[in-house]
């Protein structure tokens, strides 16, 4: 599905399917380029990193392996409390492994600080980070993140695996909604 399929849902596109995709073509690059000694564990976060994970990794021409975890990021409300909970934990044992965290968006952080520390305590060789989206007005943690897509502004944006009320996932573009669609006016 496309933004231009839901007209009366779209405020704005904010990011379209070929800068998308032109973007993680980049990044693949680089992950190449820092990869080529030692095959990475792509570790993506369910459910929203479904469509980086797989884009970024049919991009890549390296030996990787893949594997899925899901936490629980919100506490109450949409604030993101840092306290975490696994839904789903990975199939892999970690030890010795270089690790590629894949987030869909970094908010505030607090949930992948978390999960940075927990799959560090599992013996892996490396932790790095790759998102395709930041909010740096949101940060409040300073976990390094090697690779990033795209900065935007603190909106609730939805498509490219991202929800409200678990739809939306299926749009190719990354878009924000109008208001009526929340209930607003
Ligand atoms: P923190 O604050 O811990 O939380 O970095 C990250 C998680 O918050 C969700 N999130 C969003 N989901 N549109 C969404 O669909 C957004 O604009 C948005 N901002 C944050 C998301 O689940 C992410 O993993
Ligand atoms: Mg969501």
């Amino acid at each position: 599905m496309r933004a231009t399929d839901i007209p009366n849902d779209v405020r704005e596109v904010l990011i379209t399917e070929e800068e998308i995709q032109a973007k993680l073509a980049e990044i693949a690059r680089r992950i190449e380029a820092d990869y080529a000694e030692c095959e990475p564990l792509l570790i993506g976060v369910l459910k929203g990193a479904v469509m980086v994970v797989s884009d970024l990794s049919r991009e890549l021409t390296i030996p990787l392996k893949m594997d899925w975890m899901a936490v629980s990021s919100y506490g109450s409300g949409t604030e993101s409390s840092g306290v975490v909970r696994i839904l789903k934990d990975l199939d892999t044992d970690l030890t010795g492994r270089h690790v590629l965290i894949v987030e869909d968006i970094i908010d505030s952080g607090l949930t992948l600080s978390w999960l940075k520390q927990n799959l560090e305590s599992r013996g892996p060789a490396s932790v790095e980070i790759c998102t395709l989206l930041r909010k740096p007005e949101r940060l409040k943690s300073d976990v390094p993140v090697r690779y990033v897509g795209f900065d935007v502004p603190n909106e609730f944006v939805v498509g490219y695996g991202l929800d409200y009320d678990e739809q939306y996932r299926h749009l190719r573009d990354i878009i924000v909604l109008q208001p009526h669609v929340y209930g607003g006016e």
